[in-house]
């Protein structure tokens, strides 16, 4: 059975690959969180900030490993017999999730540790620095695909083996070793998109090169902004990503666009934040009060400033379709709830200004009124938690 290839999923991806027919991508590359106990922030062009995802797990690394063994079965299960799984990992975590791996794929088909080594900034005086990655490579069969790659190396003096190059070196092209030193993406880098942990193209094209044909299906289900998806494109596989970050897939798209691929599909819930302001404004209101499983308010559209409650303590939303809603709206939202004789209320924006949160702050302070400011890439995770 087929998959519908060149296609970003936007969701959690246990969900969305549960949805996949079995054996059906060749190869996989997973990069998930790596339990780094950090918010990820991101710094799109405009300077504008947002957070994007979350690497916090209570409850410790079991959580985490639980988390992540649910998500690699389903990747073991996607994969077929001539498959290859690259699960990148670092020093939190890499020793369990070699166990989880070795336990869902079988020991014998573990194939590499590759070391991805790097130079960024920030070393410690304590210990070495933490200069590289972890990149587990595992087969699902011992039948698979695997296209040898070479690597330069060069010699003080002329070898067997050996060449000279137009600057009188001695080298020889061999065999490619587990150990790969490319540099990260950091501040001045060309490819940079201001996406946090985003990954070299470079990796990425060796490893799509090394474990996959022309026309292969290439999955990424924590795909971020979209680096192997490119490098896919670009070395004329077919390709799948997933990513729970609304943000993250708009920015994607237009990634993809511009490396040439231009019939990309973005599909799954909540809609990218780019269609999402396209929507008519009461069809967004609509669709925020429906996705956090509020009820609308009865009472006709911007009546009051109220659009909705929550569904189990009928506390007011106001939906904003907008960005740096601010001081202003956060004054007029403190009346309307007054007046419903509420205290806790909700305003549900694409970004919030200093002003608004100060604002915000102030109300809670002095007039025991506790306004939420939610922005629509959290409000999934927020209302789950929170109602
Ligand atoms: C380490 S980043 C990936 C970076 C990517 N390799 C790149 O080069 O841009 C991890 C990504 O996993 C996504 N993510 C976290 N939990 C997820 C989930 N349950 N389903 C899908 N994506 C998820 C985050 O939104 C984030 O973009």
């Amino acid at each position: 059975m087929q998959v519908e290839t060149n296609t970003i999923y936007c969701g959690d991806n246990l969900e969305v690959l549960a949805k996949f027919p079995e054996k059906s991508v060749d190869l996989i590359y997973a990069d998930p969180p790596f339990f780094s106990n950090k918010h990820y922030e991101i710094i799109w062009g405009n300077g504008a900030e947002m957070k994007v995802y979350e690497d916090r797990w209570k409850g410790g690394i079991n959580v985490f490993i639980e988390w992540m063994s649910e998500r690699l079965w389903q990747c073991y299960r996607v994969l077929k017999d001539t498959g290859s799984m690259y699960l990148h990992c670092d020093r939190r975590a890499n020793a369990h999730l070699r166990v989880a791996m070795n336990s869902i794929f079988g020991d014998d088909k573990f194939q590499n540790e590759i070391v991805w080594a790097y130079r960024t900034g920030g070393v410690s005086k304590r210990r070495f620095g933490h200069k590289h990655d972890t990149i587990l490579f595992y087969t699902k069969t011992l039948n698979y695909t695997f296209n040898p790659l070479k690597e330069r190396i060069y010699y003080e003096k002329p070898f067997f083996i050996s060449n000279k190059d137009a600057e009188g070196r001695y080298y020889a092209d061999v065999l490619m070793r587990d150990v790969w030193e490319i540099p990260a993406v950091i501040n001045v880098s060309k490819e940079r998109l201001g996406y946090p942990t985003q990954k070299p193209e470079a990796l990425l094209k060796r490893i799509i090169e090394a474990s996959s044909n022309k026309d292969d299906i290439v999955l990424d289900p924590f795909c971020g902004c979209g680096t192997t998806l490119v490098a896919a494109h670009l070395f004329g596989r077919k390709w799948l990503g997933i990513d729970v970050s609304p943000i993250a897939c708009d920015r994607m798209k237009s990634r993809l666009n511009k490396a040439g691929a231009s019939d990309v599909h973005v599909i799954g819930a909540p809609a990218t934040i780019k269609e999402l302001k396209s929507l008519e404004p009461f069809q967004f209101q609509n669709w925020v009060i429906d996705r956090i499983g509020g009820v609308p308010s009865s009472k006709k559209s911007g009546d009051m400033g109220i659009d909705g409650y929550t569904f189990m303590a009928r506390e007011p939303i106001q939906v904003k379709q907008s960005e740096g809603v601010g001081r202003n709206v956060v004054d007029n939202f403190e009346t309307a709830i007054r007046r419903e004789h509420k205290t806790i209320g909700y305003i549900i924006a694409f970004s919030f200004s200093k002003s608004a949160y100060e604002e915000a702050a102030r109300a809670k302070a002095e007039d025991k009124m506790d306004i939420k400011l939610v922005r629509v890439d959290e409000m999934d995770k927020y209302f789950a938690t929170a109602t």
